[in-house]
């Protein structure tokens, strides 16, 4: 099933326990509160954008735009909406950003055992360029750095 009519808007910090939910969906905890509250207050490089679906956020993206250069922090879908597409609409929405504003590279890190976002950063035509021995502290898991190079209009 593919969901239509998804749209995309930044996340500010009143949709910051939305985003914890979302994690706490998928059981995992990859920005902390804290962290999402200072990137919000603050006008550092770092931004969220979140897929709304039906007034809901089912999903989100954690983008660092620095220069030519996006790195994505975090993208997670709400579980019970997984597999339509939000994940893929989020990316696509980060390459259109990244054409617009003259980022020419879109670097990624995963861990090795997360093979369903693997699978949606290939097909997304990212590549995979170097791998961080025992980078993850809690499982000692490898980081496998992914990169994609986005092509001028
Ligand atoms: C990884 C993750 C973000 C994927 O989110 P998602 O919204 O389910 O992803 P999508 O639906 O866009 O794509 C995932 C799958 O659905 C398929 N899909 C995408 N769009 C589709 C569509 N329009 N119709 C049918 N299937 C579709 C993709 O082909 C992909 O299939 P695959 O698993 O065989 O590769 C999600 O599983 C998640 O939140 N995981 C936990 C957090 C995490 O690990 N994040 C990544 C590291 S930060």
């Amino acid at each position: 099933m593919v969901i239509n009519n998804i749209t995309i808007k930044k996340l500010e910090k009143n949709d910051i326990n939305k985003i914890l939910q979302i994690e706490k969906s998928q059981n995992v905890n990859i920005l902390k509160e804290t962290v999402i509250l200072d990137d919000m207050s603050n006008s550092n490089n770092t931004l969220y954008f979140g897929a709304i679906y039906n007034d809901i956020i089912v999903g989100y993206i954690a983008i660092t735009y620095v220069i030519d250069t996006i790195d994505i922090l975090s993208i997670v879908t709400m579980k019970n909406y997984e597999n339509v597409g939000v994940a893929t609409l989020l990316l696509e929405y980060i390459f259109n950003f990244a054409k617009k504003n003259n980022v020419n590279k879109i670097f990624l890190e995963v861990r090795t055992s997360n093979t369903k976002a693997i699978n949606l950063y290939e097909k997304n035509n990212f590549k995979l360029i170097s791998k961080r021995k025992n980078y993850y502290t809690d499982t000692k898991e490898d980081a496998l750095i992914y990169l994609k190079e986005i092509k001028k209009i």
